[in-house]
């Protein structure tokens, strides 16, 4: 049982992990709530699908609402200093040399 709680109740959160290399466009439409996948095991990146609750416990998506209908670029390496935003960090090597599903 002292596994059990260990992996629901871990000491540290788990880490993201890099899901993809490059930004994802997406419209957004105003007054809808959106959940950015942080822990990076969506299979429906950028957003969440609720992978982290099995794989990647201590970690949750980050939500928001947007404000008026746009294209946005969203993060999918999870390492951005603006999330859930594109603001480039793939490009760093770290970034680069990292394996996909792999944390940084
Ligand atoms: S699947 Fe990554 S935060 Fe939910």
């Amino acid at each position: 049982i002292t596994s059990w709680l260990a992996r629901w109740f871990p000491k540290t959160p788990a880490k993201s992990v890099v899901a993809l290399k490059t930004s994802i466009k997406v419209e957004l439409v105003t007054g809808k709530t959106y959940k950015w996948c942080v822990c990076g095991r969506s299979k429906k990146q950028p957003f969440c699908n609720g992978s982290h609750f099995f794989k990647s416990p201590g970690l949750s998506p980050l939500k928001s609402k947007a404000q008026e209908t746009c294209m946005v670029a969203h993060c999918t390496c999870k390492a951005t200093q603006k999330p859930p935003y594109y603001d480039g960090t793939h490009k760093r090597e770290q970034v680069q040399k990292a394996e996909l599903g792999s944390p940084l």
